[in-house]
């Protein structure tokens, strides 16, 4: 039977993320097991920035449930991963985890294009912010194959469903996850469906999902997004993953050649200020 894991972003328990979590669940026609993954529920520190995971067969260096989470990911088929809106963006559990993936990249192989979507969860209409944005960028870091992503609005555990719109939603993203993505008639990002854009001047913009570069225009009074697959972008194939990957392994012969270089520069900046301590 198929595993679908859901990542969830808030701590209250039958909150508004758990309970359209388990109504998309009901919705999927395949027969899975669904396993509810509150991250808040975990100890996971901040990532140290240390590299080591790119370079350890262990692992992370810090000791705490990172291997459990990761454990859970590589046994899924499928992800749902649902955050509330927290002061304009995903509660930041989500981009705890997120930070430590750099220790995932390590099974990039395994963990490439596995079907999920992405559910924003905001008390007050219209004032996510980049929440969406943030729970799509986090599936999309975690290489799934981001199917569908929804934004829905209730401030009361439960108040989603005071109405049958959010069940429609539901049903919607249940028959996506192992089916077909579904095309949004909204303005999107031609390559990786992103509905979020950085205006860089005049009519070019970039993809603030995949980071690919582009254009836009009008069309019959509607923007229209030309975006191609360029040099920077973030993981539209498994092939970018893995020159990513070996990139940033790089990284460390480039330190080594370079520290010298660097410690002349960092040691200018040795004196300055007074640190503030716990
Ligand atoms: C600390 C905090 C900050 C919040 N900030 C926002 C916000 O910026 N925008 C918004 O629309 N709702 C905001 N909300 C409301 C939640 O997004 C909303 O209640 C949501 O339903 C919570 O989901 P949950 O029931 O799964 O925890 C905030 C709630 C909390 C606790």
């Amino acid at each position: 039977m198929k595993r679908v894991l859901a990542l969830i972003g808030s701590p209250r328990n039958l909150g508004n993320c758990e309970l359209m979590v388990k109504e998309i669940s009901r919705q999927i026609p395949e027969e899975h097991e669904l396993r509810l993954l509150r991250l808040s529920d975990f100890d996971l520190r901040p990532c140290r920035g240390c590299y080591a995971c790119l370079f350890r067969d262990q692992g992370c260096v810090i000791d705490d449930d990172l291997s459990l989470v990761l454990d859970e990911i590589l046994a899924a088929d499928a992800y749902i991963a649902a955050a509330p809106a927290y002061f304009l963006g995903p509660s930041s559990v989500l981009k705890r985890l997120l930070d430590r993936a750099l220790a995932f990249y390590a099974h990039g192989e395994q963990l490439w294009g596995r079907p999920a979507v992405a559910l924003a969860v905001a008390g007050i209409r219209d004032r996510e912010g980049y929440t969406q944005l943030g729970v799509e960028s986090f599936l999309k870091l975690l290489l799934a194959d981001l199917k569908d992503s929804r934004v829905i609005y209730g401030a009361l555990p439960g108040e989603i469903f005071y109405g049958e719109e959010n069940k429609a939603v539901a049903a919607e993203l249940g028959a996506a996850l192992f089916g077909a993505r579904r095309h949004s008639t909204a303005p999107a990002c031609p390559v990786c469906g992103g509905s979020t854009f950085r205006f860089l001047g005049g009519d070019r913009v970039r993809c603030m999902l995949c980071s690919n570069p582009g254009s836009v225009s009008l069309r019959d009074a509607e923007p229209h997004f030309e975006v191609g697959e360029g040099a920077h972008e973030m993981f539209t194939s498994m092939e970018a993953v893995v020159t990513h990957r070996e990139w940033l392994k790089g990284m460390k012969e480039r330190f080594l050649r370079e520290r010298k270089q660097l410690k002349e520069i960092t040691t200018g900046y040795l004196e300055g200020g007074t640190r503030v301590t716990p």
